[in-house]
């Protein structure tokens, strides 16, 4: 008998539904909220109502898309947290609902759990490499910075983090500074591509062990700017592509030279990067080329599964399944998860 699992994520401002059927993917769809552009960031509330309005047509269209009726389902998987309170009660709330129609299990899904499992996404008869067991996974999201031995698809061990802003902050906190509407890590990625990385110089953090820090250099970077400005009111708009390759060179500097250690110490040799700040490009570079002097086997997710997405919770949730880890309904969204 097949196994199918409805995945569901509303943890920040995308709303997605997808389907796996045997742990590989039949559908995967998003919702992107465009109204928190004009703000610089996500406003809350504004995302709750968004995922309100999308949920349905997006659950819709990702069984349609599977070609699955929703009597076909085994379980839905949601994600739990960490999150937006507002935003996961919209997802957990409607992932009960069904499952009571249904009469099938909800199985809820930590999303920094399923990032790290978005490198295992592939469609039917889709063969990629994927890393294996124990692979050293940096972990970088719009909120969390950590490195992560991953020992199996449900046994994870976190041996590093931030002890403030996570990478993609550093990225969406640095853009603002420049002016540059919200998410920032793309746009920054693609002006770095034409800039040169050596152009400017930010301080570097001193953090002992296999913990991050990025509210140095984002004060750095913040403080360098303003100088500038004074001295030259033009300076932001005639230095923009250089700006952008040099701060995303220090946020890879801090990133790799922390892996470089984390791998010294486990003696891990297969790497993988996952969450949004993993789609950047020059990182998947620098990553390439240092992986081929140390000798590691490197690995991403595909770009499009490493931003946020329901196919990495559906696939989480195939998992649990499979081990009989479901959730009864007094479960409830977390906004913070401190282990995975
Ligand atoms: O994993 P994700 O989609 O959401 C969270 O779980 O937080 O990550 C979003 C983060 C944002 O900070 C965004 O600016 C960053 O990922 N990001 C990037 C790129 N694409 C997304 N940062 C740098 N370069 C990119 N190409
Ligand atoms: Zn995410």
């Amino acid at each position: 008998m097949s196994v199918t699992i409805l995945g569901i994520e509303s943890s920040c401002d995308d709303t997605a539904a997808a389907v796996i059927e045997d742990g590989s993917l039949l559908s995967n769809v998003v919702a992107g909220q465009h109204i928190h552009k004009q703000y610089g960031g996500v406003v809350p509330e504004l995302a709750s109502r968004a995922h309100q309005q999308n949920i349905i047509p997006v659950v819709d269209v990702a069984l349609s898309h599977a070609g699955k009726k929703p009597n076909e389902l085994n379980a839905i998987a949601f994600t739990r947290g960490p999150g937006l309170i507002g935003a996961l009660l919209v997802g957990s709330s409607f992932a009960k609902g069904l499952s009571l129609a249904l009469n099938v299990p909800i199985i809820d899904v930590n999303h920094l759990h399923a990032h790290i499992l978005s490198l295992f996404l592939h469609r039917k008869k889709e063969h990629k490499p994927v890393p294996e067991f124990p692979f050293l996974c940096l972990l970088i999201s719009g909120g969390h910075t950590q490195l992560v031995i991953v020992k199996d698809y449900l046994e994870m061990e976190i041996i590093g983090r931030t002890i403030d802003d996570a990478a993609g902050e550093a990225f969406d906190k640095c853009a603002k500074i420049m002016d540059l509407p919200y998410p920032g890590g793309p746009l920054i990625d693609a002006f770095a591509r034409e800039g040169n990385p050596h152009a400017f110089t930010f301080g570097k953090p001193v953090i002992k062990g296999l913990d991050f820090s990025f509210s140095g250099l984002k004060t750095s970077f913040l403080y360098f700017l303003r100088d500038q400005l004074l001295l030259d009111v033009n300076f932001l708009e005639n230095n923009l592509k250089d700006l952008c390759a040099s701060l995303q060179h220090s946020i890879i500097e801090i990133l790799l030279s922390k892996l470089l250690r984390a791998t010294d110490e486990t003696g891990i040799k297969e790497i993988a990067l996952a969450g949004g700040v993993s789609a950047n490009s020059g990182l998947r570079e620098a990553l390439l080329k240092l992986g081929q002097k140390q000798g590691w086997k490197v690995f991403f997710p595909e770009v499009q599964y490493a931003t946020d997405n329901a196919a990495m919770i559906a696939l989480t949730g195939y998992h649990k399944f499979l081990h009989g880890e479901t959730a009864c309904y007094a479960v409830t969204p977390v906004a913070r998860f401190e282990q995975l």
